[in-house]
C-alpha cells in the first residue's frame, strides 16, 4: 500500500496531459461515460447516474492509486483540463511481471490518434517505472478500432480466448494482445 495521498505523476505529450482523476472530474466524465456507443465493447457499463461516475473517479481511482498504480489516468487535451477519456496500466499478474493496458476515449474525439498518443506515454512511463516483462491488452471481438490502436502501438495478437467473457448476459470471444519489454520502442 502507498501513502493515501500518492498519485501517479502527470505525463504530457504533444497534444495531451495525462493526470490523476479527482472528484471534481465527475460531471465532465459523466457526459461521456453515459454514452452507450463508448461502452459497446468495454467491461464497464454506461453510467446511468452521476453516482456511477463518482464510483469511478472516487472509489475505483483512489483504490488503484493507493495500490500505487498508474491507472486510471484522466486524458485531457492541453490546455483544457476536462477529461475526455481514461487510460492506464495495472498489474494483471504481479508475480509474473505482467501488466494490462486499458483505455477509452469519448466519441467526439475518436479517429484523431489521441488514444495511441496517450497510451504511448503511459507505456513509456510504466516500462521505465514498473519494469513489466509483458503488457497485455484484451479486446472484445468486433472492436476493430481498439485492435488497430494496439497494432499501432506495436502489440502482437496472440490468439482468441473463445467465449471467455460473460458480459451483459452474452458470452464474448476475447482477443489477447501483448507487447514485451524487449519489443517496446518509444
Ligand atoms: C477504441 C478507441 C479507444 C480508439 O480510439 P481512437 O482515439 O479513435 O484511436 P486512434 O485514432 O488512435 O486509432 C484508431 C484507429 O482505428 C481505426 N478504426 C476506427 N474504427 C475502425 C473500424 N471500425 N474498423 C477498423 N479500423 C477502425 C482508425 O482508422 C485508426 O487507424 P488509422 O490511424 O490507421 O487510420 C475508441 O474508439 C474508444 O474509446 N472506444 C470505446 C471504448 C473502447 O472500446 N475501449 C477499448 C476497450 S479494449
Amino acid at each position: 500500500m502507498m501513502p493515501h495521498d500518492w498519485r501517479p505523476p502527470t505525463l504530457t505529450t504533444k497534444r495531451l496531459t495525462l493526470r490523476p482523476f479527482t472528484e471534481d472530474d465527475a460531471e465532465a466524465v459523466f457526459e461521456h461515460a453515459k454514452n452507450p456507443n463508448v461502452t459497446r465493447f468495454t467491461l464497464w457499463d454506461a453510467h446511468r447516474t452521476l453516482e456511477d461516475t463518482f464510483a469511478f473517479v472516487r472509489d475505483y481511482a483512489l483504490t488503484r492509486y493507493r495500490e500505487g498504480m498508474a491507472e486510471p489516468y484522466a486524458i485531457t487535451i492541453t490546455p483544457d483540463t476536462r477529461p475526455i477519456g481514461a487510460c492506464g496500466c495495472f498489474w494483471a499478474a504481479k508475480p509474473h511481471l505482467t501488466m494490462e493496458l486499458g483505455y477509452w476515449i469519448a466519441a467526439p474525439f475518436w479517429g484523431k490518434g489521441l488514444t495511441v498518443e496517450a497510451c504511448r506515454a503511459v507505456l513509456k512511463f510504466v516500462f521505465a517505472e514498473y519494469l513489466p516483462e509483458r503488457v497485455q491488452a484484451r479486446v472484445i471481438e468486433g472492436n476493430e478500432a481498439s485492435a488497430r490502436v494496439l497494432a499501432k502501438l506495436g502489440f502482437r495478437e496472440e490468439g482468441t480466448l473463445r467465449r471467455s467473457l460473460l458480459r451483459r448476459g452474452k458470452f464474448e470471444d476475447v482477443r489477447m494482445f501483448s507487447l514485451l519489454r524487449g519489443e517496446w520502442k518509444e
